[in-house]
């Protein structure tokens, strides 16, 4: 039998698919689980609240939320769960993403959402951050997120190289 998955994705809307696909990309990567599907916070309420009511006992152990415009998705999960929740603002609207960047954050004290930036790099870092989170008792999983981290510093160094030497050629 397959492995159940330890993370779930969830989104507003299936428009948000796009933006999405980068946190789970992340989680393939790294070999982790996870499921992924469409629930709205103002649309489909009772599938987000029983989403977020039997996530724990499902196994899931951390929830990645995104949502655009007037985006509620994240909170409304975080309410109804003890898991951590990683949300990821949607750049879907007239304003861009700010809109939701701000419903997303700005979460009353008692309920806790971790808030990434907006559209793809949250997205990528909302996989990232899910990881780092499962790698607290995932001894393979954090050796994985280390190599990760050599890895982007090898990439900064080669760029580096690049730029150094166009400068010496343009100027030097
Ligand atoms: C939010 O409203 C969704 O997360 C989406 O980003 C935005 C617009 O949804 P659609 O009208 O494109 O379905 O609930």
């Amino acid at each position: 039998m397959d492995n159940p998955p330890l993370v779930g994705i969830l989104m507003g809307s299936a428009n948000d698919y796009e933006i999405m696909l980068e946190a789970a990309r992340v989680l393939k990567d790294f070999g982790i689980v996870m499921e992924m599907t469409v629930a709205s916070a103002h649309r489909s309420p009772q599938k987000t609240s029983r989403y977020a009511r039997e996530a724990s006992s499902r196994g899931l152990k951390v929830l990645i939320v995104g949502a655009g415009a007037a985006a509620h998705l994240a909170g409304v999960i975080a309410a109804e769960t003890t898991l951590p929740v990683v949300a990821v603002p949607i750049d879907s609207s007239a304003l861009k993403g700010l809109d939701a960047l701000l419903a997303t954050v700005q979460m009353p004290a008692g309920i806790p959402v971790a808030t990434m930036a907006i559209g793809k790099a949250g997205a990528r870092n909302a996989g990232i951050l899910a990881a780092q989170i499962l790698a607290l008792g995932d001894a393979s999983l954090a050796d994985g997120l280390r190599r990760f981290k050599t890895e982007l510093a090898r990439e900064i160094d080669n760029k580096a190289s690049l730029v150094e030497e166009r400068f010496r050629k343009d100027l030097g």
